[in-house]
């Protein structure tokens, strides 16, 4: 059958669609505003865009696969289809291959190459398909407009890339090399954020304690430098990062986290396992036990700390006992949050090849007994919060009438009814809580 092709128009509406990460979040942001500096405007929730851009995520088969039926999707009842981008990971990783199976997509473009966007449009609208998967020595931040608005809580991108091969991951791939944004410009995007409405704002990179750069004066610094000048800005109230790897950990950003008051007592520093062997296997460059030791001494800088994590099970050649010492390692955090994954064998990383690739059944298995086992710590986390009273930075209402929505210091969501408004911060009373939220009641001080 004929493909019916797109009326060759240029377009007025968008929308973009974003998968996997915060990074892609951020870089989804930046699409639209990118978009909405050529006027197109932002299609509502439920109606259809004349250009819709799928910011995709490589990081497992199943976020791959979705690509392909959202494409699907996107195809009208009269058999058109909006003119399509495709962005992100799997634009990256898979570029060619997209364009060959799908031939209403008439743009790939990757993560390094998005600033050129709008120029791939008019050739679509003009009826030429693009691919631009380019990593270009120049970033792509000096092409983008300004900042403009924010809610509450935005993120900014300070690093991005990887350098670590963990041998199981596709970023270093999709990603490109480590690479910091300069300091001066990070300081300019969060000024902006904050004058658009952000209170708090989450510093982002795939291995963001990476970062390095020079501050306003010439001298290097490292990540909890950037922290420290983030922190002078005024209004902002509240400094997150992530995410970090255990090597970067440096003891300056340790310590940041005892005297830098805006910056929040949570770390999500992912061990993938607990198991040495597994661990040299993945290439992750520490072992459990350095690990505990990283934690030990940011919970000594600060004691309060909520930690996160990331985990695999059924790297392969995992054997039970091996997944055994990941159980022990989650007992022994008592984690506030975690993700944990099955292993996803992706194309062209070492460990798609390596021999003892586990049955899904057993992978199964072992993912329902570790999140068994996160869930209780999780648990554990919230009841201990029970009794305080803490700041809630309000980003949204809750579904009941009256309902707000919101985040403790140690990103716990936290719900409560009465007087507040978005992007406040308010005292509240923690008086419930369940495994992934806490309820709450405005106690009568005012914070901020
Ligand atoms: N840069 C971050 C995030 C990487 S992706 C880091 O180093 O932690 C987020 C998480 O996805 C990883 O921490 C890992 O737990 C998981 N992940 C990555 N590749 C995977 C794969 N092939 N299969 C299953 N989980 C994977
Ligand atoms: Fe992937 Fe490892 Fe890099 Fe994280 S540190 S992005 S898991 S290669
Ligand atoms: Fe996914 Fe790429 Fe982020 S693979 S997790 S969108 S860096």
């Amino acid at each position: 059958m004929p493909q019916i092709e797109s009326p060759k128009t240029y377009p007025t509406s968008y929308r973009v669609k974003s998968f996997g990460c915060q990074m892609n979040v951020y870089d989804g942001e930046r699409m639209a505003e990118l978009l909405g500096s050529q006027g197109l405007t932002a299609a509502p929730d439920g109606v259809d865009a004349d250009l819709v851009v799928l910011n995709t995520c490589h990081i497992r088969e199943k976020a791959a696969e979705k690509v392909y039926s959202d494409i699907g999707r996107l195809k009208r009842e009269d058999g058109t289809s909006p003119l399509i981008a495709v962005a992100g990971c799997v634009a990256q990783a898979e570029g060619e291959e997209i364009m060959a199976r799908a031939p209403s997509v008439k743009m790939v473009v990757g993560p390094q190459a998005y600033h050129r966007l709008p120029e791939m449009v008019r050739e679509a609208a003009a009826g030429r398909r693009s691919t631009d998967t380019d990593m270009p020595a120049e970033t792509k931040f000096g092409h983008l407009p300004a900042r403009r608005r924010s809610g509450p809580s935005a993120f900014l991108t300070v690093q991005e890339g990887c350098d670590k091969f963990c041998t199981y991951c596709v970023v270093p791939y999709t990603r490109g090399a480590e690479v910091s944004r300069p300091h001066a410009d990070l300081i300019v995007e969060a000024r902006r954020l904050v004058d658009g409405g952000a209170r708090e704002i989450t510093l982002l990179g795939q291995n963001v304690n990476a970062w390095t750069g020079e501050d306003a004066k010439g001298r290097l610094v490292g990540l909890d430098g950037l922290i420290r000048d983030l922190a002078a800005i005024a209004d902002l109230a509240r400094i997150r990062y992530t995410t970090s790897h255990p090597n970067d950990m440096t003891a300056g950003l340790i310590e940041a986290h005892a005297s830098e008051a805006k910056l929040m007592p949570f770390l999500h520093l992912p061990v993938q396992s607990g198991s040495d062997r597994v661990l040299k296997a993945m290439n992750r460059s520490h072992t459990a036990e350095s690990y505990l030791r990283i934690l030990e001494q940011v919970r000594a800088a600060r004691p309060d700390l909520a930690l996160s994590g990331d985990f695999i099970v059924g790297f392969p050649g995992e054997t039970e006992a091996e997944f055994e010492e990941t159980l022990r390692l989650v007992e022994a955090v008592g984690y506030a949050q975690c993700f944990s994954f099955k292993y996803s064998p992706r194309p062209g990383t070492p460990a798609a090849t390596m021999d003892g690739q586990v049955a899904p059944e057993v992978m199964d298995e072992r993912l329902q007994r570790l999140q068994g086992a996160l869930n209780v710590t999780q648990l554990a986390f919230n009841r201990a919060s029970l009794g305080r009273s803490c700041d809630v930075l309000v980003e949204r209402r809750g579904k009941l009438p009256g309902q707000w929505l919101g985040k403790s210091p140690w990103l716990q969501s936290v719900h409560f009814t009465g007087e507040a408004a978005i992007g406040d911060l308010v005292r509240v009373d923690l008086v419930d809580a369940g495994p992934n939220s806490l309820s709450g009641r405005l106690a009568l001080q005012v914070a901020a």
